[in-house]
């Protein structure tokens, strides 16, 4: 690794590594996203788009296929599906969690209102079903189409667990494997069936995926504790507002005395918090080490995710795809 290597954060090497792909996937994301009949369409995509993101998933997807030595075209079309879908989940997600602020802008529910955000994401959705559709690969269509279903499951079931005392981490698990590391999992497995790999190396880049994406979001769940909203262009403190078990909290709770339990009770059961409740609610959390803890499990999932690329083909991009697992969970510090 040369000294400008090391400087650089992976997922910005990726992006330099991918950067020709990356561009045809922005013009396929910029040409979808219009509508003819709907001007309030494009103006809310563009203001999510136009902002960024990180393109985490279509990378991956790029990534998977390029590393596997695919020459063709149809990865790029993948890769703005996986966009696609990701961005239709969060237009639904900043509505359903009633957030404030995304990709360091105002939500689309704030600054339009929730009945465009549901409309525009299902658009986005359809949009994202015609694109994979083009590669005319029913393997492909049938892993994707899976990962959109298991997005909208672990997003109910993050529902129904929230305010509920007793989620276990087994539900909690169940939640992000479903709202995050499916789709991860599947940006990362077209890849490889695109590319025509056998079995063994297509099942790695999943294993790969679902190990990132888990980390990824017990990494989020971290960040909502304590980032810099400045630095995650989110508002932070919005999880335990929502009154949402992530895994700091389940260990807390399950560790409580009699005084923290009842904080919990108020707080998150009955859903009463005041001022200063945020301040105590992480002091408890302190106090069990359970932030801690749960960046030590985020890196238990990043290394499976490290470990199962061994059984992928040596490329620099597999070396890259290593190190954003690591990343991932280090952008906590
Ligand atoms: C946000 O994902 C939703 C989660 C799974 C936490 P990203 O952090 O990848 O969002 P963007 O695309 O970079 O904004
Ligand atoms: C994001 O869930 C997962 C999906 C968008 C499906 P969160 O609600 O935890 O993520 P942020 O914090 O809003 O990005
Ligand atoms: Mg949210
Ligand atoms: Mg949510």
């Amino acid at each position: 690794m040369s000294l400008d290597d090391a400087a650089t954060k992976p997922h910005e090497r990726l992006q330099q590594a991918l950067a020709g792909d990356l561009s045809e996937v922005g013009d396929l994301i910029r040409a979808r996203m219009a509508s003819e009949h709907a001007p309030r369409i494009p103006e809310v995509t563009a203001h999510l788009v136009d902002a960024g993101g990180k393109r985490i998933r279509p990378m991956l997807t790029l990534a998977a296929a390029r590393l596997c030595g695919y020459e063709g075209l149809d990865h790029c079309k993948l890769a703005a599906t996986v966009e696609f879908i990701h961005t239709a989940t969060l237009l639904h997600d900043d509505v359903v969690d009633e957030s404030q602020r995304r990709r360091g802008r105002p939500t689309a529910n704030l600054l339009w209102d929730n009945k465009s955000s549901v409309l525009v994401g299902d658009y986005l959705f359809a949009r994202a079903f015609q694109l994979m559709v083009e590669t005319q690969n029913l393997r492909v269509l049938d892993i994707l189409s899976n990962a959109a279903a298991t997005i909208a499951e672990g997003e109910v079931l993050q529902l129904t667990a929230a305010m509920n005392l007793a989620t276990t981490e087994g539900i909690y698990l169940q939640v992000i494997r479903g709202k995050t590391a499916a789709l991860f999992e599947a940006a990362c497995e077209v890849g490889g069936v695109i590319a025509g790999q056998p079995e063994p190396v297509v099942d790695a880049l999943a294993r790969y995926g679902d190990g990132l994406g888990v980390a990824f979001q017990m990494a989020d769940d971290l960040l909502d504790w304590g980032g810099a909203s400045g630095v995650i262009g989110k508002n932070t403190g919005d999880d335990f507002r929502e009154r949402k078990l992530t895994l700091p909290v389940i260990r807390a709770v399950a560790r409580a005395d009699a005084a923290e339990r009842a904080f919990w009770v108020r707080t998150i059961e009955k859903g009463d918090q005041r001022d200063g409740d945020l301040d105590q609610a992480m002091e408890i959390l302190r106090r069990h080490g359970t932030l801690e803890e749960t960046r030590e499990v985020a890196d238990g999932h990043a290394a499976s995710a490290r470990a199962a690329l061994g059984e992928v083909p040596e490329h620099p991009l597999t070396d890259m795809l290593s190190d954003l697992a690591g990343y991932v969970v280090a952008r906590l510090s």
